[in-house]
């Protein structure tokens, strides 16, 4: 049995990679290619009852290292009853977010120590890395420009981290170029401020090599 890949989606909010994850998954499927969609946060019911508390705005917010924490108490529970099951049957796995979202949002975003994050993060994945992981690029004005129209659309409101504000937003982006620079091999960045179709031809390009 060929193992299956791993693809992940990294970007900050409104960048598209839910939009581009459904594209992609379509795409396989019709390539006779069985895949399976995660998201993180979520993926298990552990790990989704994990999302509702990283989400929950109330009185109560989880501090950095519990937010940490919790992210990768999320992540450990889908990679072991999920995401290696699944790639162990040949079955390919599309991730909405995976590990460097935690560097991108815990590390450069709230400041926490990148290297405390790579041994806490390694462990809860139990060494598991993506094949590829595509990087979708926007400047924070476009992204903000999706998330609203997508607000309208849905008629749903911003989330606690969706509103932590433009500095934030802007050392996350510095944080996913890093990332990026650092493991180019495995991190592809693409322009995601085109069309959905520009973006889609970006992304099955940097595809070919794994198909
Ligand atoms: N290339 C694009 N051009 C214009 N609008 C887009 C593009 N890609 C996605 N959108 C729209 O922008 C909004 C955000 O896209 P999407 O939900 O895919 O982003 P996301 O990265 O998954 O966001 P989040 O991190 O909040 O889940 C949606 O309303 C979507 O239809
Ligand atoms: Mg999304």
């Amino acid at each position: 049995m060929k193992r299956g890949r791993f693809i992940t989606f990294e970007g900050g909010e409104g960048c598209g990679k839910s939009t581009q994850i459904k594209r992609l998954e379509a795409f396989l499927k019709e390539k006779g290619i069985d895949v399976i969609v995660t998201r993180e946060p979520g993926g298990t019911r552990l790990a989704e009852l994990i999302r509702g508390l990283l989400k929950d705005e109330k009185d109560d917010p989880p501090c950095d290292r519990a937010e940490l924490l919790l992210f990768l108490a999320a992540r450990a529970q889908l990679v072991k009853n999920v995401i290696i099951p699944a790639l162990n049957s040949g079955t390919w796995v599309l991730s909405d977010r995976f590990s460097d979202s935690t560097f991108a949002y815990q590390g450069y975003g709230r400041g926490l120590d990148l290297e405390v994050l790579k041994i806490a993060n390694e462990f809860a994945c139990d060494s598991l890395k993506p094949d590829l992981t595509l990087l979708l690029d926007v400047p924070p004005e476009i992204a903000a420009l999706r998330m609203r129209k997508r607000e309208e659309e849905t008629n749903t409101s911003a989330d606690r981290i969706e509103l932590a504000g433009d500095e934030f937003h802007r050392k996350l982006r510095e944080g996913f170029y890093a990332l990026a620079k650092a493991e180019k091999d495995r991190i592809t960045t693409i322009d995601a401020s085109g069309t959905q179709d520009e973006v889609w031809e970006a992304v099955c390009k940097s595809l070919k090599r794994l198909i």
